[in-house]
Parts: structure tokens; C-alpha cells; sequence
């Protein structure tokens, strides 16, 4: 069993992946639980003996904080592009200045790999399909701010020090800690409630998805095969928008959907993306299927009766908390 840090654990990856973790591990959670459905759920999660939660923001990490952990899983931060936009010089103080140094200390204190969610996005617009050595060409704050920490910290890797860079797709599916700001649990929300479908755009934008479940054991395969030092982006498949929607809809068997086109939004965003080094590191890896995901989500919006709010949509959350900023 090892014992594993995961900073900021408590978001819409975060406790997915801590419930994953627990099975075999030792889980620590750093994390100022915005979102505080782990909080609250402590002891109903399955081998909550072994979790603990630090609530603290990662500003104020110090070498105490690593005390015998083995492994660092990074999650924390301002997660999306409006959200950032926000306030960009505490975004930036976040995703890239307190990221690093969170990575920094993790190394001084011993810690022996550190695994960091970064972003697709640092590919921003390209019209070539891009892997991991292509250029990357992060427009929004956000992405400068995640592919800054990801340089930096990909640096600080050594024999002692491993360091793997998940540059994850756009995320989908159902996590305790649910996001309505992700485009396929959007409109598998919107579809469901019978609601139009407007796309920013043509439509034509590319993008790369992967599920919250793939991200999550895409971890587990780190902890346990214990890889060298890599770069990798994680997705499952890559799609236009436009395709996208006619998927969900599909799935949702709700044919007689609207979709129309806000063309005046224009999304720049527009990235093809594949990767190289996937299967080297990831060998036997089953993605699960889009069908399946976005069923179980509906069974769950249903159930648990989610919708889109400032507990699920980011840039209403962050609204309200940096008001209250002085940065
Ligand atoms: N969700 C996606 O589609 C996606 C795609 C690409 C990359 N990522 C990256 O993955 C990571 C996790 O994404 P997510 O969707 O789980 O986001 P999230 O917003 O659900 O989780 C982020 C967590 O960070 C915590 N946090 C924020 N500021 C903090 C601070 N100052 N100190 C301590 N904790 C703080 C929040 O409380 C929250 O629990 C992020 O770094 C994001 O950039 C996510």
C-alpha cells in the first residue's frame, strides 16, 4: 500500500480518483474543498479508515505536509479558460506559481513521483493534428498558466524524482463532485430536460475527450506499473462539435433535438490531438465507452436530481469567491 497526496482531490476529478486510490492506498487530500461533497461523504466512502483530508490552500504547503508520502497526484487549481479570466493574475498565482512550487517542496521533502494533470489546451489553435512534441500554442490564460507549471515541473525530474504530464483531453462523465461546465455533460443535461442545442461556432472546432473514469485509472496504471519520467496526452478520442452533438443525441435517442449555431461566439479553441507515447506507457489500456458513461451519468443527474449550478458550473463559483479577492 502506498501512501499518495492528492491535491486538490476534492474537485470533479479529485474524488473520483480518491475513491479509486483507496481500494489499495493510503489517501491523503490537499485541498480547500470548494466542492465539499468528500467533506461531507467522509465516512460513507468505501475505506474511509484510509483517508484523510487537509483542508488548506496550496499558498501555504510546507515540507510537514509530505510527511511519509510516497506519491504526489496534482489536481489542484482554477480549471477552466472564464474561470481564469476572472481574476488572471490570481488564476496565474495558482495554476502556475503555487502549482510549481506545491511540486518544488514535493521534491525537496522526499516524495518520489509526482503526477500532474495538465491540459490539451497548451496545443490551442493548430490545424495540423498535434502529438507531444508538437508545438504548443496555449491561448487563454488558463493554458499559459498550466503549460508554464507543467514546463517548470517537468524539469525538476530526476532518477529520484519521477514526474509524469497528463495532458488531458476535455473531460465527460459522472463524478460525485459533477462539472455542467464540460460540453458533453452539458448537453447530455440540456437533451435530457428536452432543450435546443447551441453550439459556439460553426461547429467545426476539434476536440480531444476522455472519460473521468479513464483519467482516474489512467493514475491507478502509474501507480502500479511505475513508469519512468513522461509526457503524455490523454485522451480516448477526438471529434468536431458539430459530430459530437449528433453522438449525445443519438445515444439519448432524442432525434428531434434543435441544434443551432451561435456563430457570433466563434470558439478559437480548435485542436486534433493524438499521441504518440500512449501506448508505450499505457499497453492494454481499454478506454471505457461514451454510451455507457453518458448513461450512467443520466441514471445519476436522475437520481441525485443534478443540474447546472454554482456548485457545478465553475465560472459561477469562482464569480462569487473572487469578488472577495483583493488581488
Ligand atoms: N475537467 C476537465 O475537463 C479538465 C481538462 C483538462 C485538464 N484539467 C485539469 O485537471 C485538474 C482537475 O480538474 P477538475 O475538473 O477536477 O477541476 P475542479 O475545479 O473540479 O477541481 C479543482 C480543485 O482544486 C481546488 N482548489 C482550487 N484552488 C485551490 C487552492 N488555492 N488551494 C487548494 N485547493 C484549491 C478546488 O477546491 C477543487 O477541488 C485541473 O488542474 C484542471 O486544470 C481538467
Amino acid at each position: 500500500m502506498k501512501k499518495i497526496l492528492i491535491v486538490g482531490g476534492g474537485g470533479y476529478v479529485g474524488t473520483e480518483l480518491t475513491q479509486k486510490l483507496l481500494k489499495n492506498n493510503y489517501v491523503t487530500v490537499y485541498d480547500l474543498f470548494y466542492f465539499n461533497w468528500l467533506i461531507k461523504n467522509k465516512n460513507k466512502v468505501k475505506n474511509s479508515e484510509r483517508l484523510f483530508l487537509i483542508k488548506k490552500d496550496i499558498l501555504e504547503v510546507n515540507k510537514k505536509d509530505f510527511k511519509d508520502i510516497e506519491i504526489v497526484c496534482d489536481l489542484a487549481g482554477i480549471a477552466n479558460d472564464p474561470s481564469s479570466d476572472l481574476n488572471k493574475k490570481y488564476s496565474t498565482k495558482i495554476n502556475y506559481e503555487a502549482r510549481y512550487k506545491f511540486a518544488k517542496i514535493a521534491k525537496e521533502s522526499g516524495v518520489k513521483r509526482y503526477i500532474f494533470n495538465s491540459t490539451c489546451s497548451i496545443y490551442g489553435f493548430n490545424k495540423k493534428k498535434v502529438f507531444e512534441k508538437s508545438k504548443i500554442n496555449p491561448l487563454s490564460c488558463y493554458a499559459k498558466a498550466v503549460q508554464k507549471a507543467e514546463r517548470k515541473i517537468y524539469l525538476l525530474k530526476s532518477k529520484e524524482f519521477k514526474v509524469n504530464i497528463l495532458r488531458n483531453a476535455t473531460l465527460y462523465g459522472f463524478s460525485n463532485s459533477m462539472r455542467f461546465d464540460l460540453v458533453i455533460n452539458l448537453f447530455t443535461y440540456l437533451l435530457l430536460k428536452n432543450k435546443n442545442i447551441f453550439i459556439d461556432g460553426d461547429g467545426k472546432q476539434s476536440r480531444p475527450f476522455l472519460s473521468v473514469q479513464d483519467i482516474s485509472r489512467m493514475y491507478l496504471h502509474i501507480i502500479q506499473t511505475q513508469p519512468k519520467s513522461f509526457i503524455v496526452n490523454a485522451l480516448s478520442f477526438s471529434t468536431n462539435i458539430y459530430d459530437l452533438t449528433n453522438k449525445i443525441i443519438k445515444i439519448i435517442k432524442k432525434p428531434k433535438t434543435l441544434v443551432k449555431f451561435n456563430l457570433e461566439k466563434k470558439d478559437h479553441r480548435n485542436y486534433n490531438v493524438g499521441s504518440k507515447n500512449f501506448k508505450k506507457y499505457f499497453k492494454n489500456f481499454k478506454f471505457t465507452d461514451l454510451g455507457k458513461d453518458i448513461k450512467k451519468m443520466i441514471k445519476n443527474i436522475k437520481k441525485l436530481n443534478l443540474r447546472p449550478n454554482i456548485k457545478t458550473i465553475r465560472v459561477k463559483f469562482y464569480k462569487k469567491k473572487l469578488s472577495r479577492l483583493k488581488y
